[in-house]
């Protein structure tokens, strides 16, 4: 199964992401997640992608292409894949399509969260990701049993993302509207979108997703 979660930043894509790769043990494939690997280990496309993307701007199209059509050819691609912050342009939506023709993969839904804007920015800047694991939390809404320890692998250090302030959100947001929401529509036309409601507690946008794929 192939799926795509397509929603503003703080939707939730990245948690429910993670929930689905428990549960059904697909692939997450996380444009941004990948992004800041590469800033983290000082690459080419890392150095040039950092600055875009503390102030909220969106990485050349070129640029994500490239990386999510290297990562299809890996082998554990078979399974599955969730795409979480991918494709965010109508460009990369049409390169998406023609990898996974080329590959012989289908792409089975695109769920699009529903938010609205003054949750978001509450969920962006609470947010706190463990170093150790990724796994993400918020200081009001999704908190660790330990204060300061990951319920999942036990690391002390977490970190907060350059990104997540509100100006650099802003930017994001209006980056939504203004170039993601419209594959709202494409996907609508292809037949493939399904909508939840992201406003929901985490639980429950799960239970809305996994009627949504299973319907
Ligand atoms: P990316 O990392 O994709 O960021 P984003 O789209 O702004 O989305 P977020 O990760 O902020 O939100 P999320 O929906 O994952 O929310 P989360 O689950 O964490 O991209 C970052 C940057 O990289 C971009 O700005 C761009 O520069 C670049 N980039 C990436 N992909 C690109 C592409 N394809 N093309 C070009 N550039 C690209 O949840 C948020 C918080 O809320 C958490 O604290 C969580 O615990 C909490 N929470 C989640 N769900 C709920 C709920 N239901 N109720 C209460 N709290 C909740
Ligand atoms: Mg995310
Ligand atoms: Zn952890």
């Amino acid at each position: 199964m192939n799926l795509i979660l397509l929603g503003p930043p703080g939707a939730g894509k990245g948690t429910q992401a993670r929930l689905l790769v428990e549960s059904r043990g697909l692939v997450q494939l996380s444009t941004g997640d990948m992004l800041r690997a590469a800033v983290a280990a000082g690459t080419e496309v890392g150095k040039k992608a950092k600055t875009i993307m503390d102030r909220g701007d969106l990485v050349t199209d070129e640029v994500v292409i490239g990386i999510i059509s290297d990562r299809l050819d890996e082998p554990d691609m078979k399974g599955g894949a969730i795409f979480d912050g991918f494709p965010r342009t109508l460009a990369q939506a049409d390169a998406l399509a023609e990898l996974l023709e080329r590959k012989g993969l289908t792409l089975d839904s695109v769920i699009e969260m529903r938010s609205d804007d003054e949750v978001l920015v509450e969920r962006v800047t609470g947010r706190f990701t463990c170093a150790g694991c990724g796994e993400g939390y918020h200081r009001s809404f999704k908190k660790p049993a330990k204060e300061g320890v990951c319920d999942k692998c036990g690391e002390s250090k977490m970190v907060q993302r350059a990104d997540d302030n509100e100006e650099s959100f802003r930017t994001r947001l209006l980056n939504y509207y203004k170039d993601t929401s419209p594959l709202v529509g494409y996907y609508h036309a292809k037949g493939s979108l399904r909508s939840v409601d992201g406003t929901a507690e985490i639980d429950d946008v799960t239970k809305q997703i996994n009627a949504v794929v299973t319907a």
